[in-house]
């Protein structure tokens, strides 16, 4: 997880003067995004409510009337960070008394932290959480008439239902990869996780509007979409005759969708990894042969703390069927260190399960005691040995994400181009299996898939040359 400004530019669109501030309608927005896809997802979401109100996106924080800080609170003192940012920020605003600037935070520290950022931080006129940012024009029209406004409340309405549409030169200007929202919240609870405290219960979108919404981002030249939830494959959306849907039903109806190559999803739960699903890895080409699915540990003991629901042999039995449907899939996953209660012979219980699935990506983490969840209230880990776990087990996943990479040269294959890359003359794209590749090219490649030929490989990407001839390029990804 990474810090992020956001860059995007669109211009705005007519009318919309404020209530309050007439003649205004060329403001600058600055949002700096924090955390998980979900919340890139949320502001890229909240830039295009902004835009009809006549706010243009600035990447300069001191040219902004707005700024946004949408933030993360999954782990870490990422509360601090905020407090420190806004710091910076009131600093700013108090070096040009002239200026009038909003600044709002949104995000999962807003929903945590409520009215407490604004007692803390003077400097701040809107606290919103995440259930809440389809109503920021008016939220933030009430915050520049003097009054502090916080807004965490779960709303009854659906936030879904008043977004505004991009206009497709916007939408192309994000990239041909785009992350749609299809489920929000958690009910597993978990024990270390502030997640369903921030985002609520398990919620699906309907169908027909993600299929609506997947159709404008493919007409306006998107190629891969990346399905996103706290636990997507928990999804169960409700279509119009009230029949559930799984996200396998979803990922086979957006497949039709003509133009639309690859379809990602992510974060998926064990227990919610379904039969159909795991079929629709074998039977569904779009369906990329990726899958992220978080482990956390390799020890029944703390897993059973952690209450996730299966053990470790649950885990890699579900893995062995997963590969039987998929053969080529990469998996990737989380790990938690230190968690309370974590002895040694429980660590090497995870570093067995590393051995034994063979992971091609993932993430680890320290464990970080998040206020409210259970987990803190536990006797914790010594910071000094999760310090040393942590290292431990990513010296062990970096070789093999090394060894993943490594085993891709002098392979053929697939890549979906989209964008320029680090050098000139250079164009990035990604591999069926996530892999960033590198090719000398030219931008007329960018949203197509083409056979590339692997010639080395680094430990966070590839390089490669082009091995197929233009014209076969126009086809879905083949397997
Ligand atoms: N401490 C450390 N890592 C955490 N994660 C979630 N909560 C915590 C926490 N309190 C990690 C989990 C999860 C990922 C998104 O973040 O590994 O899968
Ligand atoms: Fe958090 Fe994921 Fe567990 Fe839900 S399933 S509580 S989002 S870690």
């Amino acid at each position: 997880m990474t810090d992020q400004i956001l860059r995007r530019n669109f211009s705005p669109a007519a009318g919309g003067a404020e209530h309050g501030v007439a003649g205004q309608d060329n403001r600058k927005l600055f949002i700096r995004s924090f955390g998980c896809q979900m919340n890139s997802y949320d502001a890229a979401r909240m830039a295009d409510i902004m835009a009809p109100e006549g706010f243009t996106e600035t990447t300069t924080i001191e040219d902004a009337d707005l700024i946004v800080l949408n933030t993360c609170h999954i782990r870490e003192r990422a509360a601090e960070k905020i407090y420190s940012e806004l710091g910076k920020i009131r600093e700013m605003k108090d070096a040009a008394p002239g200026r009038r600037v909003t600044l709002a935070v949104a995000g999962c520290v807003a929903q945590a932290e409520g009215a407490e950022i604004i007692r803390r931080q003077k400097a701040v006129d809107l606290v919103v959480g995440p259930q809440n940012y389809h109503r920021l024009p008016e939220l933030v029209r009430r915050a520049r008439c003097g009054q502090a406004v916080v807004e965490t409340e779960f709303p009854v309405e659906n936030k879904f239902d008043h977004l505004v549409s991009p206009a497709p030169a916007k939408t192309r200007s994000r990239g041909v990869a785009a992350f749609v929202t299809v489920q929000e919240g958690c009910d597993k609870f978990c024990t270390f996780c502030v997640v369903p405290y921030t985002r609520g219960a398990e919620s699906s979108r309907p169908p027909d509007a993600v299929v609506s919404e997947v159709e404008t981002l493919v007409a306006a030249g998107v190629r891969e979409v990346t399905l996103l939830g706290q636990n997507v494959n928990a999804y169960h959306g409700a279509d119009g005759a009230g029949r559930g849907w799984s996200l396998a039903m979803l990922a086979r109806r957006l497949a039709d969708i003509p133009g639309l190559l690859r379809i990602r999803y992510t974060t998926s739960h064990p227990s919610d990894m379904g039969d159909d699903l795991i079929e629709a890895h074998r039977s569904v080409g779009a369906l990329m042969p990726f899958l992220h699915l978080p482990v956390q540990s390799g020890s029944d003991r703390i897993l059973a703390a952690m209450n996730r629901k299966h053990t470790a042999a649950e885990y890699v039995a579900l893995i062995a069927r997963i590969r039987t449907s998929r053969p080529d899939i990469a998996l990737s996953s989380d790990f938690i260190v230190g968690f309370p209660g974590e002895t040694e012979e429980d660590f090497a219980q995870t570093l067995a399960l590393v051995e034994t699935v063979g992971f091609a990506s993932t993430f680890s983490f320290k464990y970080s005691p998040r206020p409210g969840t259970p987990g803190a209230g536990l006797t914790q880990v010594d910071e000094e040995v999760k310090r040393d776990r942590l290292a431990r087990l990513q010296a062990v996943l970096e070789a093999r994400r090394s060894a993943f990479n490594a085993a891709a040269v002098g392979r053929r294959v697939e890549v979906l181009f989209e964008k320029a890359g680090r050098h000139p003359g250079q164009f990035g794209g990604r591999t069926p299996h996530l892999q960033a590749v590198h090719v000398d090219a030219d931008a007329s490649l960018i949203g197509t898939v083409r056979t590339v030929e692997i010639i080395s490989a680094g430990p966070n990407s590839l390089y490669g040359r082009l091995a197929d001839r233009a014209a076969d390029a126009s086809g879905p990804a083949s397997r």
